[in-house]
Formats: C-alpha cells, sequence, structure tokens
C-alpha cells in the first residue's frame, strides 16, 4: 500500500484547511494519507512515504522559516519519495509554494503541478482544486493501471 503525507505550517488555518482537501483528495483514490502539523511530522514517516506534499503560507515573501527547517532535515534523512506537490495560501505574493517546490526539486522530488496557491481562506472551489491536486497525486504514486 502506497504511502503519502501532507506536512502543512498554517498560522491561521488557511494552508491547513488546504492539507486536510488534499487529504480528501489522496483518501479518494484509496491511498491512506494524513495531514500533518510541520512539528508533528515524524521524520520516520517522512522517509518510508511513496510521495510528500509540503505547504506553508507566505510570510515575508518567503516560507516560514520552520518550513525551511523542515526541509533541512528532510535532505539530512534521505527521504526516498518520487513524487511531491507544494502548496499554501498566501495574501499578495505567494512566493512560498513556489521555493517550496524548488526545494523539492533538488532534493530529486517529482513536483506534480500545479504548485498550489490560494489568496487567504480557500473558498469551496479552491478547496476542489487542493482536492484535485491530492487525486493526481496518488495517480501519480498508484502508476497507470
Ligand atoms: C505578518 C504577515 C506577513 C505576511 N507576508 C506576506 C507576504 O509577504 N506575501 C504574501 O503573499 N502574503 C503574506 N501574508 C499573508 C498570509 O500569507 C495570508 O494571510 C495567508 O492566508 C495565511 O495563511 P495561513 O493561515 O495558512 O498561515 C502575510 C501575513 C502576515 C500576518
Amino acid at each position: 500500500m502506497p504511502k503519502i503525507v501532507v506536512v502543512y505550517l498554517s498560522t491561521s488555518g488557511n494552508t491547513k484547511a488546504m492539507a486536510d482537501a488534499i487529504v480528501e483528495g489522496i483518501k479518494s483514490r484509496n491511498i491512506d494519507a494524513q495531514a500533518v502539523n510541520f512539528h508533528e511530522a515524524r521524520i520516520e514517516d517522512m522517509k518510508s512515504a511513496d510521495a510528500i506534499a509540503l505547504g506553508s503560507s507566505t510570510f515575508y515573501y518567503k516560507m516560514l522559516p520552520p518550513m525551511e527547517k523542515f526541509i533541512e532535515s528532510l535532505e539530512k534523512a534521505h527521504i526516498k519519495a518520487k513524487f511531491g506537490a507544494a502548496f499554501g495560501s498566501y495574501g499578495w505574493s505567494g512566493e512560498a509554494p513556489v521555493m517550496i517546490a524548488e526545494k523539492m526539486r533538488e532534493l530529486g522530488i517529482n513536483v506534480i503541478d500545479p504548485v498550489l496557491r490560494i489568496q487567504y481562506q480557500p473558498t469551496e472551489k479552491d478547496l476542489d482544486e487542493c482536492k484535485r491536486l491530492g487525486k493526481d497525486l496518488a495517480i501519480k504514486v498508484k502508476g497507470p493501471k
């Protein structure tokens, strides 16, 4: 059974709402997944994941520093995830998801499109996009059937 871990950093719940919807999309393809706050994420779980999705809101034109540290720890742990997704809520510039995607690519992860950015609190339509991203990630992990 493939495993996907979704990790988020969210100050007021907007990026968390995206993470929860991504998980819903993954589960709709019968793959087990869970959304975890970055400080609850266990490195062992990250190491054994087939795919990971990482999300942070944008603060001062970048991702929040703890997410940067978290990604550094993934690098040190030599994670094996082949596929990934990057996401996050933003207000006006929205650099964080783009930077997350770049870092993931540096780790050799194939980041699927789109790098998903939602302005402020996600609407129902935005959440549908998040679910779609989760579904697409699950399909990648399962491979062609
Ligand atoms: C102090 C502060 C700095 C922010 N800096 C940026 C920024 O540089 N660029 C941007 O797009 N949004 C910025 N935002 C907006 C947040 O990214 C936005 O409110 C987002 O929805 C928060 O999502 P979260 O609840 O997942 O943390 C900032 C918000 C605050 C409170």
